[in-house]
């Protein structure tokens, strides 16, 4: 698939959702359990931090959104002592698996990671979600630990996976 890779915009609000909340009602890749509107990403993306980094995949061919992927600063409060550390959430559509749209934007947004200051990137990821767990470890993260019955969804618990990358 011929893509582009760019930075997200308010006006994407719609397309992202049209990909994550179908991930969201499926229950079984990520910890989010709640659909968003419209208006709470709009929300989200106009008060993206600064020293963040979102990046959408357009297919060239359809003028389409197919996947999101995001870095976060990973201190919500105030230190600086983990400025050089990115939280990562990567999103691909349900329809368009396996066609290296996640590793398009892997390798964009390492790269800008690595101009924004960013030494590592950090994610948790779902223990029953293996394809997520096989695309982190392909882009060159590495487990670093399990939280137990770390999460709790629809009754059941779920592990996740502590996974880091250095760039
Ligand atoms: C995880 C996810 C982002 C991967 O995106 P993708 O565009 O399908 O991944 P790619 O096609 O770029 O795959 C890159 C590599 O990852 C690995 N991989 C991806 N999906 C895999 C799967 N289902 N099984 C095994 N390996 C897989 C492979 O090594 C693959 O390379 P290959 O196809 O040449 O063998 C996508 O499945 C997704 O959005 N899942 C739902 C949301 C989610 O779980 N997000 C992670 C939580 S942060």
């Amino acid at each position: 698939m011929d893509l582009l890779i760019r930075d997200a915009q308010l006006d994407d609000a719609e397309a992202i959702l049209a990909i994550l909340n179908p991930i969201i009602e499926v229950g079984a890749y990520t910890v989010l359990t709640t659909p968003f509107s419209v208006e709470a990403e709009r929300e989200f993306i106009l008060h993206f931090p600064q020293r963040g980094i979102f990046h959408v995949a357009v297919c060239r061919h359809k003028q389409e959104i197919v996947g999101f992927q995001n870095i976060e600063p990973f201190a919500t409060y105030n230190t600086s002592a983990f400025d050089h550390v990115g939280v990562i959430g990567t999103y691909v559509s349900l329809l368009c698996r396996r066609q290296g749209i996640g590793r398009s934007l892997f390798n964009a947004t390492f790269e800008a990671a690595r101009c924004k200051g960013y030494e590592k990137l950090f994610a948790y990821v779902r223990a029953d979600n293996t394809a997520a767990l096989a695309t982190y470890l392909s882009q060159g993260f590495r487990i670093i630990g399990t939280a137990q019955r770390h999460a709790k969804i629809n009754g059941r618990y779920v592990d996740e996976i502590m996974i880091e990358r250095a760039l």
